[in-house]
């Protein structure tokens, strides 16, 4: 079974479960888990039998949960207003559980409650636990979770695990061998929200299903690849979690990572999961090691000062509720990394992150070889041959687009770039599934082809360590600050113009 090609072809409909999901109170299951249920429940894809069992620390009764749960569909879902057939149906099989995370009293609570959903809904002893904690409670819980038999039983189990996945590569080992002494590989899912991004995911069908990229992507024809995430929004009131990330941990190790795996590996042998994360993990593991001496030229990191986002004044990152005023914590992060492979060999890839920056938009571009400039590119030119570039815009505006010289129209010989635009919107005239939607349905079929394999969490880890390492030495020293309303610090300017390069305008 498998995503790409079985997507296509036909409705994909999981066996009977229950989702279990730690830390049912918290933002991410208001924001996008409980709406990525109900969007999945509106389109017919849950199955027939489905149960949801919230387990948080805050005090619910079963009613209170799902009005909780009701608003939180009726403001983040993308089906509003809400269907109330749909959603009574729903709430009739949500149940709730409060207690500590730590604590046996929970779990046995839990196992009750289990036992009477998995009869009342009829949902086969089949288990989707959901970790959407902090990440420091992922042990405790899964140890509970042994302990009290329900990682076991009669039908299967399977664990979502949200990320941040570790804090660095030993973190991330200890976290990997602890999840293996409890599930088997196939039943942990290591979750990247990108994966399950349609434009993400097209990425593969752009390179893949079409004749015309394949043989020149590579590096006798690719000049270099920009991949960035440009974010508008600040920390909010994330900064407790923030705090300890940072944009590198935060964005880059795993979101961008991906966006570059797919856009750097090998063509798979077959749409296998195993095939698709083999080649991912190899270009991972390719990646040439930043050391200690290029630290300095081949990264940038800064925090955003007080500025204008939309014409209205933001405070500075230091000055964001929650956050020290010493705060050393960067929220823009560059990379230029070099990916040591016969494809890539040579070809600088330039990697951006911000938060509170101009615009919002993530893309990655591909430029291409200039023309020779034999012809055209005259010294005295007015106006140089440009790169062809071809760009995946993974949002917003989702689509593909790729920029190419044309003559203007007129007696004179002159050049400009002109773009061949491809929409999703205008092209296939509905909404695109939200990345919950996507993965929370493959999970429930156990199909891991877009979540994370312990080996690609690991390898990532080990490109970045040295990095966060240096800079966490480094301290307050070159760290930069930017405006808010910018695009970063002139250090990351002036990391690519190094190069001859600039980055692309979004
Ligand atoms: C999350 C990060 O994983 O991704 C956030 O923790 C970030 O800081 C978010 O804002 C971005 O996701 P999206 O889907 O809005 O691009």
């Amino acid at each position: 079974m498998n995503p790409l090609r079985e997507g296509l072809l036909r409705q994909r409909v999981p066996e009977p479960c229950t989702l279990v999901i730690f830390g049912a109170s918290g933002d991410l299951a208001h924001r996008k888990l409980l709406p990525a249920v109900y969007s999945l429940a509106h389109e017919g894809l849950l199955p027939p039998y489905f149960s949801v069992i919230g387990v948080a620390v805050t005090p619910h009764t079963p009613e209170s949960f799902r009005e909780d749960m009701k608003k939180a569909v009726n403001q983040f879902s993308r089906y509003r207003p809400i269907n109330e057939v749909v959603w009574n149906a729903l709430a009739s099989r949500m149940y709730y559980v409060q207690g500590d995370f730590k604590d046996p009293e929970t779990y046995k609570k839990l196992h009750a409650l289990f036992q009477q959903s998995d009869l009342e809904c009829r949902t086969g002893g089949n288990k989707l636990f959901y970790l959407s904690t902090a990440p420091s409670q992922f042990e405790a819980i899964t140890t509970q979770l042994k302990q009290s038999q329900l990682s076991e039983g009669e039908g299967w189990q399977r664990v979502v695990v949200e990320k941040p996945f570790g804090h660095d590569l030993a973190s991330a080992r200890e976290l990997n061998s602890h999840l293996r002494s409890i599930f088997d590989e196939p039943e942990i899912f290591r979750i990247d929200h990108y994966l399950g991004k349609e434009t993400v995911q097209n990425i593969l069908v752009l390179r893949f299903a079409n004749g015309i990229f394949e043989p020149i992507w590579k590096n006798n024809y690719i000049d270099h690849v920009q991949i960035t995430v440009a974010e508008t929004l600040g920390v909010g009131r994330r900064a407790g979690y923030y705090e300890e990330a940072g944009a590198a941990r935060d964005m880059m190790q795993n979101h961008m990572m991906q966006l570059l795996a797919l856009v750097a590996m090998e063509p798979p042998v077959n749409l296998q999961p195993e095939s698709i994360r083999d080649e991912k993990v190899k270009a991972l593991r390719a990646l040439h090691p930043i050391v200690e001496k290029e630290i300095a030229a081949s990264t940038v990191r800064a925090q955003y000062a007080p500025g204008y986002i939309q014409n209205e004044r933001v405070p500075g990152y230091r000055e964001e509720e929650g956050v020290s005023t010493q705060s050393t914590t960067e929220t823009f992060a560059a990379v230029r990394l070099f990916i040591d492979s016969w494809r890539w060999a040579g070809v600088p890839f330039y990697l951006r992150h911000g938060k509170r920056l101009a615009k919002s938009g993530t893309e990655i571009s591909i430029f291409f070889k200039k023309s020779p400039g034999i012809l055209f590119n005259a010294a005295d030119s007015e106006t140089p041959i440009e790169h062809n570039v071809l760009t995946i815009r993974i949002q917003p505006n989702e689509g593909i687009s790729l920029r190419m010289e044309a003559k203007v129209p007129g007696q004179m010989l002159q050049i400009q770039s002109v773009k061949m635009d491809f929409q999703y919107g205008s092209e296939f005239g509905s909404d695109s599934p939200e990345a919950y939607e996507r993965l929370l349905l493959d999970a429930m079929i156990g199909d891991p082809t877009l979540f994370i394999r312990h080996d690609e969490a690991e390898q990532s880890w080990m490109f970045f360590d040295p990095i966060l390492q240096a800079w966490k030495a480094a301290g307050a020293e070159n760290l930069d600050a930017y405006p808010a309303g910018t695009w970063g610090p002139p250090a990351s300017d002036a990391m690519i113009q190094r190069d001859g390069r600039e980055w692309r305008r979004l």
